[in-house]
């Protein structure tokens, strides 16, 4: 373990607040404790009963087919239509007037969606996408600003029984590109561009350049057609007969579509995520089960009442908690939610809590790395505004610190609401440990325990349970139904990533950090592989690494994830310089523009906060970077054991340079 993560245990270790629920907020939850009893008792037909919560036009016999690990089947021989359950049925139970979506695009203008509404774009899209020759099985990628229109256009890829794979709209036309291509998209779905910090940002032209150049790539081109909604009104170049406008076509076509059946493992999408190697993940979620799992973790853990309640995830739709907690949980679950297009800072740093004032938000969930920022400008923003209807709030991307929990709790939740802290991952598709509103006692700081349904464990190298008191490994030990089915394309890939270290035991290896207090409550630590979680962003080392190094100056990179106040981690380069390009650049011009190129190839997300001009790297006898002792010099610390280096010398040579 690092430094970095047994200090935090120390500190954590020093946490002994409890919060227990008041007696008003457990009467009126969702959910109770006789759940964990009756999970304990029979998982599977506990997993069952959350299942038939859904409209399934087959009912299904079968619950888990785990005979060929670690490919599960859930539900397999029952059939349902996704869509179906998050728009129709709320229709056909009278319930087509309540409001789907309130939205609010970042310049301030408005929209409320109903579900009746909701559906009949839904189905007019349906049409559209019919028309343009996609059905079941065919992939859509969706590279779209935060507007109704992209939720109804994932629904209307799930309707059809077709894959939609969402690329988050901060991601460059490199990154659309590399997505595009590994899922072979017929159809994308963009807008001309959409308000970010008070101006347009176009995604449209990043979807041409994605989609131009392809000479000498390799890679065949796939996607067949565009179709762009006008949101910026930017200047658009245009291919006709490839691009469609959607108002032109949606309005235009019928809203009847009625929605089909499909088996519960049909694949619903592909979200890109980022491993230990340079190339993205497509994780792969079908249908029943990731549904099943979604909507009850939303009703239970978010405590929906959908007659009242407005939640408000601040999640992008390009992250699986966008996917889970804005698209599908809450509308299968018909609830009345916020969707906001923009920055929490814009035009004013009180631009969130303003929303939660005028629409009344009731369940607020959001990451660390916002609340931290919000800590830094001071209560006196939020102040500003009535924030009476919070009641409950969630936590979700990172470990939080009881700091920032008190925090949150004192100025947002009013000093009652509980806060529910929910790890989870976009590989686990939903909610896996998170306390349950009105039944735990909840711990500043501790994600806590299992949702019931759910079995993890905190294990040693050897896949040996820890004890409480002890740190290790996270481990999940039975399959759950919003597990990913696999990597698009890649089934080594996904047995070698999270099945191999424990296949002893068969365990699903998460990739975390964590120790059980003396409760046995879960304390997550951060990530133990090359993977950084910045802002609740997940990042890659080797994928920057090898953006780094593909710069024409650039002759070797290291990258780690530096601990930082507001983003959690921050991502710090480490580079050594080719000699001609040395002399003639400043070592500053030359960290800015590695910076700025790093923000083009993959994204503004990965753009790293400190680039070192470095004249080598630490490295063991068999060449392997020691990032540890990189760390340690980004985050100011005295450096560790140097020993196992090649060149014990290296780390005063970088430590001087980078002072
Ligand atoms: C990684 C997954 C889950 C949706 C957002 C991120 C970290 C997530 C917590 C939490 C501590 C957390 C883990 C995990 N993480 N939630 N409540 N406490 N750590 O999804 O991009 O797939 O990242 O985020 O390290 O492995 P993701």
């Amino acid at each position: 373990m690092t430094d970095h993560t047994s200090s935090q245990i120390d500190h954590l270790l020093d946490e002994t607040r409890r919060f227990a629920p008041s007696g008003e907020f457990a009467a009126a939850a969702v959910a109770d404790a006789t759940l964990y009893a009756e999970a304990a008792e029979d998982r599977e037909a506990f997993w069952a009963e959350q299942a038939r919560a859904l409209h399934w036009h087959t009912p299904f016999t079968e619950v888990l087919d785990w005979s060929n690990p670690p490919f599960a089947q859930w539900f397999a021989d029952g059939e349902l239509n996704v869509a179906y359950n998050c728009l129709d049925r709320h229709v056909d139970a009278g319930n087509g007037d309540r409001v789907a979506l309130l939205w609010e695009g970042e310049p301030g203008d408005e929209r409320r969606v109903t579900y009746a509404e909701l559906t009949d774009e839904v189905k007019r899209v349906a049409n559209v996408l019919t028309g343009l020759g996609v059905t079941a099985g065919d992939r859509v990628a969706i590279y779209m600003p935060m507007i109704p229109e992209a939720i109804a256009a994932m629904l209307a890829v799930a309707r059809l029984g077709a894959i939609h794979s969402v690329v988050f709209g901060g991601f460059s036309a490199d990154s659309l590109r590399a997505r595009i291509d590994d899922a072979g998209a017929k159809v994308v779905i963009t807008a001309d561009g959409g308000y970010r910090k008070g101006k347009v940002s176009p995604l449209k032209p990043a979807v041409d350049q994605a989609l131009a150049d392809r000479n000498g790539s390799g890679v065949q081109e796939t996607v067949e057609h565009v179709l762009v909604v006008q949101r910026g009104k930017n200047e658009v170049a245009w291919i006709e007969g490839r691009d469609l406008w959607w108002h032109e076509v949606v309005p235009a076509a019928s809203a009847d579509h009625e929605a089909q059946p499909f088996p519960a493992e049909n694949p619903l999408f592909i979200l890109y995520t980022s491993g230990t190697t340079g190339k993205p993940k497509g994780i792969l979620h079908t249908s029943g089960g990731y549904l099943t799992q979604a909507t009850f973790t939303n009703k239970v853990v978010h405590d929906i009442h959908p007659e009242t309640d407005v939640f408000w995830c601040t999640a992008d739709i390009g992250w699986i908690t966008g996917h889970s907690y804005v698209t599908y949980g809450p509308l299968a679950n018909g609830a009345t939610q916020v969707l906001f297009e923009g920055t929490p800072d814009t035009p004013h740093p009180g631009r969130w809590w303003e929303l939660i004032e005028k629409y009344g938000v009731s369940i607020f969930y959001t990451a660390p790395t916002a609340i931290r920022s919000f800590m830094k400008i001071g209560r006196a923003v939020p102040k500003k505004f009535d924030l009476s209807s919070i009641r409950l709030l969630g936590s979700v991307g990172e470990p939080i610190n009881p700091e920032a929990w008190m925090w949150y709790r004192k100025v947002i939740g009013g000093k009652t609401a509980p806060i529910v802290d929910t790890w989870w991952q976009t590989e686990t598709g939903a909610i896996m440990v998170s306390a349950l509103p009105g039944v735990t006692e909840t711990k500043p700081g501790s994600a806590q325990v299992p949702l019931p349904g759910i079995s993890i464990d905190v294990v040693d190298e050897d896949g040996s349970h820890v004890g409480n008191g002890n740190g290790g490994l996270l481990v999940i030990t039975e399959p759950w139904p919003s597990m990913l089915r696999g990597i698009w394309g890649d089934p080594e890939r996904f047995v070698e990533t999270y099945w191999e270290k424990f296949r002893a035991q068969g365990y699903y290896f998460a990739g975390d950090g964590a120790r059980l207090d003396d409760d046995g409550d879960v304390w997550f630590l951060g990530r133990v592989d090359d993977v950084m979680n910045v802002s609740g962003h997940r990042l890659s080392t080797t994928e920057i690494e090898s953006a780094l190094v593909g710069n024409e100056a650039v002759a070797e990179a290291a990258v780690v994830g530096a601990s930082d106040e507001t983003t959690g981690q921050a991502v710090a380069a480490f580079v050594i310089i080719k000699r001609s390009y040395l002399a003639e650049h400043s070592p500053d011009g030359l960290a800015q523009s590695l910076r700025a190129w790093v923000g083009e190839q993959i994204g503004p997300i990965a753009r790293p906060r400190d680039v070192y001009i470095v004249e080598e790297l630490p490295k063991t006898r068999s060449g392997k970077i020691m990032r540890r002792l990189l760390r340690d010099v980004a985050e100011g610390r005295e450096v560790g054991d140097t020993t196992t280096l090649a060149d014990t010398a290296v780390m005063s040579v970088i430590s001087a340079q980078v002072r």
